[in-house]
C-alpha cells in the first residue's frame, strides 16, 4: 500500500530529500531545506496504465497556425520585453528585489491592458484595496477599468475567476496566495508551487493570461522555488539599484519572443516612466574625460546600449588586495586581470581594484571584457581614454582580441549619440558607419600600445 509521504525540499535549488538535514547536498545551502506535506490526497493512488485516458491528438510539423494573437500595452519597453505583447493563455512571472517597483509596474500595464480593451484583473495579497486605490492615484490611473481585489484564498480568487473569465488576471504576489490543498504555510515552497500551478492550469483552461509577481532573495533567486520557472511561459526579472532610478525589466525565458531582451524604465515620483534611449540616460552622468572611464558599446537583446565602466586602482593597505566588481561578472574581472597581468606584463599585485557598471545596469556580454579591461589600465596608469571613444570586444585567454556580433549595431548606436571614434577587435566586420573611425585591434599588447603608449 502506496503511503501518503511528507517529503523535504530545499527552498533554494528544489531538491527533493527523503529525511531533514542541515544543509542541502545538492547546492549546499544551510537552513534551506523544509518539510513538505504530500501534494494532494489523489495524486498517486492510481497508477496511470490502470485507468484508460481519451486518445490524443497529432498533428504533423507543416502545420501552420495562426500567428499568436498579441495584445500590446502601449508601453513600448514592455511590450518590447513580452515578445510584441501579451499573448492570451500565457503564464508570466516577474521577478524583482521587494521595492524595486513590481507592484508599480504592473498596476501601470494593467491600466494600459485594460485601456487596450482586455478585460483586468488586479488581485494582490499584500496590500488593501484601498492602498491600491492611493498608489493608483498617485500614478494617475483611478479612471482605468481595473477590477481590483484584496485575497489570499485561492479557491475562491478561481472561483471568481472562472465564473468572470478575464482576459488578464495579476496576482501580485504568488507568496502571499494559499491553496487549502496543501497543508503548509503561504511563502512555503509547496505552497508556491501549487498556487502557481493552479494559476497557470486556469490560463490553459481558460486562455487568460495570467501574471504572477514574485519576491526574489538576495541572491536573485525568487524565494523558495525556482520550480516556478518552469511551470511559467514568461520569466521576468525587475531589476536596479535601490538608490539609482533606473530599472531594467530583462526577459530570462520567453516562450513567444526572444529572450535577453530589456526594457529601461525610470522611477520618477509618479510612477515609472519608459525609457526610450537608455544610452543617453547611461552616459548622463557622465562628466569630463577623466581616468578609468570607459564606454561601453554594448547589445542588449537586439537594441545597442551603451554605458560606462567605470575602474578604480589604488595600493592596498591589505596583505588581500581587495577586487570589487558591481555590475559584471567578478570571474570575468580576476580573468582579466591575470591576462593584463600574463601577457601584457601589467600587473596588479598589491593594488585594490574596483569596477563599477555606472547606472546600476547589469552586463553579461563577453563583449564587455575590453572595455572593462580600458577602464583598468586608464585607471592604472592614470591617463583618461581618448574622448569620444567607445569600446568593445572580447578578450581570449591568449590576449587576443576576439571578434563580436552586431559590430554595426553598436557603432551606429555610438554615432548617433556624438562619438567619433572606436577601439574594436581587428577580422570584425569593417566600419566607418556614420562617420566613425574605428581603431581595430589584434590583441591586448597592441590595445595597450596604442592607447596608453606602452606595453
Ligand atoms: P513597489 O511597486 O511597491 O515595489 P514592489 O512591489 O516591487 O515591492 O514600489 C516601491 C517603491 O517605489 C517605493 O519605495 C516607492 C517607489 N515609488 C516611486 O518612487 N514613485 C511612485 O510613483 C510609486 C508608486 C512608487
Ligand atoms: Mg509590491
Amino acid at each position: 500500500m502506496a503511503r501518503a509521504t511528507t517529503t523535504f525540499t530545499c527552498s533554494a535549488c528544489g531538491a527533493v530529500h527523503t529525511k531533514w538535514s542541515g544543509q542541502c547536498d545538492a547546492c549546499g545551502a544551510w537552513n534551506s531545506i523544509i518539510e513538505e506535506g504530500p501534494l494532494s490526497a489523489a495524486a498517486g493512488k492510481q497508477s496511470l496504465g490502470a485507468a484508460r485516458g481519451r486518445a490524443i491528438t497529432l498533428t504533423d510539423l507543416s502545420t501552420q497556425d495562426p500567428p499568436l494573437p498579441r495584445t500590446a500595452s502601449g508601453m513600448a519597453e514592455l511590450d518590447r520585453v513580452l515578445g510584441g505583447g501579451l499573448v492570451p493563455a500565457s503564464a508570466v512571472l516577474v521577478g524583482g528585489d521587494p521595492g524595486i517597483g513590481k507592484s508599480t509596474l504592473l498596476l501601470q500595464a494593467a491600466a494600459q491592458f485594460a485601456n487596450a480593451g482586455l478585460k483586468t484583473f488586479y488581485i494582490s495579497g499584500e496590500e488593501a484595496a484601498a492602498q491600491i486605490r492611493m498608489r493608483a492615484d498617485r500614478l494617475g490611473l483611478t479612471g482605468a477599468k481595473v477590477q481590483l481585489a484584496a485575497e489570499t484564498v485561492l479557491r475562491d480568487i478561481l472561483t471568481t475567476l472562472d465564473a468572470e473569465r478575464p482576459d488578464l488576471v495579476i496576482v501580485d504576489s504568488i507568496q502571499t496566495m494559499w491553496s487549502d490543498s496543501v497543508e503548509s504555510a503561504p511563502g512555503s515552497v509547496s505552497q508556491v508551487r501549487a498556487a502557481a500551478h493552479e494559476l497557470t492550469a486556469f490560463a490553459k483552461r481558460r486562455g487568460s493570461a495570467v501574471i504572477l509577481v514574485g519576491h526574489v532573495t538576495k541572491d536573485g533567486q525568487i524565494a523558495g522555488p525556482r520550480v516556478v520557472e518552469h511551470m511559467v511561459d514568461t520569466v521576468l526579472y525587475f531589476e536596479g539599484e535601490r538608490g539609482h532610478q533606473f530599472r531594467i525589466l530583462r526577459a530570462v525565458k520567453n516562450r513567444f519572443g526572444p529572450a535577453d531582451e530589456i526594457g529601461v524604465f525610470e522611477m520618477t515620483g509618479a510612477g515609472l516612466a519608459e525609457v526610450s534611449n537608455p544610452s543617453a540616460l547611461f552616459l548622463s552622468e557622465r562628466g569630463a574625460p577623466a581616468p578609468g572611464s570607459a564606454v561601453f558599446a554594448g547589445i542588449e537583446g537586439t537594441r545597442p546600449v551603451l554605458v560606462e565602466f567605470q575602474a578604480l586602482v589604488a595600493p592596498s593597505p591589505h596583505s588581500q588586495p581587495r577586487r570589487s566588481v558591481v555590475g559584471w561578472d567578478s570571474g570575468r574581472l580576476a580573468m582579466i586581470l591575470a591576462v593584463l597581468e600574463a601577457r601584457c606584463g601589467i600587473p596588479f599585485t598589491g593594488l585594490d581594484v574596483y569596477l563599477n557598471v555606472a547606472g546600476g545596469m547589469k552586463i553579461s556580454e563577453p563583449a564587455a571584457d575590453l572595455a572593462a579591461a580600458a577602464a583598468l589600465l586608464s585607471a592604472r596608469e592614470d591617463a583618461a581614454l581618448p574622448p569620444e571613444c567607445v569600446v568593445f570586444g572580447e578578450i581570449s585567454l591568449s590576449g587576443a582580441l576576439r571578434p563580436v556580433v552586431q559590430t554595426e549595431n553598436r557603432l551606429k548606436e555610438a554615432a548617433k549619440l556624438g562619438f567619433t571614434s572606436a577601439i574594436a577587435p581587428a577580422g570584425g566586420k569593417p566600419g566607418g558607419d556614420g562617420g566613425m573611425a574605428v581603431k581595430p585591434m589584434a590583441d591586448l599588447t597592441a590595445f595597450v600600445g596604442e592607447v596608453f603608449g606602452a606595453g
